[in-house]
């Protein structure tokens, strides 16, 4: 009987779903002397993730993503149950960006029964998003904490779009004495500036258009600001204005922080982020730019 050929599309991810199987091929890959990147994600993926996928490639030599979309993150009235699901689509896309291997485990793998550990990053975890999704950063912060355990990398990598999270993540990677490099990756914006986001895929045509004014007028706040840095007050209240007479039900909130400890700033007068959180319709969109000082 003949062979069947192989096919001429791009080999098959290898997929695990267990730590032991996870921590038997990352052990092969660095006896061999092989440097090892993980990029965590919830699935539902877009270019923003495989960008990360290549800024990690450009790092080292092994690329693993983990694809857990994980329950302690999500408050009980958000959207868990409603969160774009797609592995197949998701392993056919990581097959194509030429990931090593895709670790997909299960809840009961990321929690066994009896699990007691959070680990809950204080300050920074306190502000912008935090009091709108209660719990949300210590979900995040304790299975990252797992992920990077599990997985052992040199490097990991986050996008920007998050920019509270990464520095949730940062300063427990730090605190935690965990031997891995954040790496930040900027965000990927569509052509109108829209942010790339899993959830862009609840909003209707129209709110897609008007969504790309979150981009607009944070960047418009910090052109002002890198010339002007002292009128935070008036730039959020003018960039609050735009965003509600665009469309939006709520800005939860518009600030001007501090780009590392994320306190808010009145005055622009050190690395700083401007950062929004705003409902449209069912979604909600976060968003943020640095103010680049003017030279
Ligand atoms: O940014 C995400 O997709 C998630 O918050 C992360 C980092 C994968 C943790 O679940």
């Amino acid at each position: 009987m003949r062979k069947p050929k192989a096919s001429a599309k791009e080999p098959p991810l290898r997929i695990v779903r267990t730590v032991s199987d996870l921590r038997a091929v990352v052990q092969g890959w660095r006896g061999a002397g092989e440097g090892v990147a993980l990029v965590p994600t919830m699935g539902a993926l877009h270019e923003g993730h495989l960008t990360l996928v290549r800024r990690a490639r450009e790092r080292v030599r092994r690329v693993v993503v983990s694809l857990f979309v994980n329950p302690t993150q999500f408050a009980p009235s958000e959207d868990f149950t409603a969160y774009p699901r797609d592995e197949a689509g998701d392993a056919a896309k990581l097959a194509e960006a030429g990931v090593d291997l895709l670790f997909a485990p299960s809840v009961a793998t990321m929690y066994p029964p009896g699990d007691a550990t959070a680990v809950s990053v204080a300050r920074l975890s306190a502000g912008l998003c935090g009091p709108w999704r209660p719990g949300h950063f210590q979900g995040v912060a304790t299975v990252v904490t797992k992920l990077l355990a599990q997985c052992l990398p040199d490097v990991a990598a986050f996008g920007e779009k998050d920019y509270q999270q990464l520095q949730v993540i940062k300063r427990l990677a730090r605190d935690l004495h965990l031997p891995v490099e954040i790496l930040g990756v900027a965000t990927v914006r569509e052509p109108s500036g829209l942010a790339l986001s899993s959830r862009n895929a609840y909003l209707s045509v129209d709110e897609r258009k008007i969504a790309a004014r979150v981009y607009q007028v944070i960047g418009g706040m910090a052109a002002r600001l890198a010339k002007a840095p002292a009128e935070v007050a008036k730039a959020s209240a003018a960039g609050r204005a735009a965003l509600l007479a665009a469309g939006f039900a709520t800005v939860e909130y518009l600030e001007v922080c501090d780009a590392k400890t994320l306190q808010p700033l009145t005055v622009v007068d050190r690395p700083a982020r401007v950062l929004v959180a705003a409902r449209l319709g069912k979604t909600r969109l976060i968003d943020n730019v640095p103010v680049v000082p003017a030279t």
